[in-house]
């Protein structure tokens, strides 16, 4: 049986995905300020690792936990629902079907609570 992790393509899928994402959340003016500080490849590589466990694949992830991370900056329901928005399209692009898809939002969305630090 194969996981969700083998459905995204494995490591180097998930890295695709992740390349996908970030390029539509900072083409999108509501998010990109939050990491106007970040260095992006560094961001990558920690989402990268974080996506690869979450969905199943290998643990790897050595980042802070999201509460701590999200922590201060005061992100709402919108700016969940807009990552949401672009983790789908990326995963359309990268020819995810859309049962996976869900899958995989469905899994980022358990983490809602923590990063809004509600
Ligand atoms: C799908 C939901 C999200 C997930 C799974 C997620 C995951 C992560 C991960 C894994 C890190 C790296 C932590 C580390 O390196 O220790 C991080 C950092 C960060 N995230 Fe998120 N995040 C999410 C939503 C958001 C949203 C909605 C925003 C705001 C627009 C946001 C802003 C940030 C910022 C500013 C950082 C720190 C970057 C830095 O260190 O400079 N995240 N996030």
């Amino acid at each position: 049986m194969s996981t969700l992790f083998d459905k995204l393509g494995g490591q180097q899928g998930i890295e695709q995905l992740v390349d996908e994402f970030y390029k539509r959340i900072m083409a999108d003016s509501t998010l990109s300020p939050y990491f106007a500080h970040t260095d992006m490849d560094r961001q990558r590589r920690q989402q990268t690792a974080f996506f690869v466990e979450i969905f199943d694949g290998p643990k790897q992830y050595k980042g802070r936990a999201m509460e701590t991370t999200h922590k201060g900056l005061n992100l709402t329901p919108q700016h969940f629902e807009a990552i949401a928005k672009h983790l789908r399209e990326a995963a359309a692009v990268r020819g995810v079907s859309p049962e996976d898809t869900n899958t995989a939002v469905a899994r980022v969305a358990t983490l809602k609570d923590a990063i809004l630090n509600k």
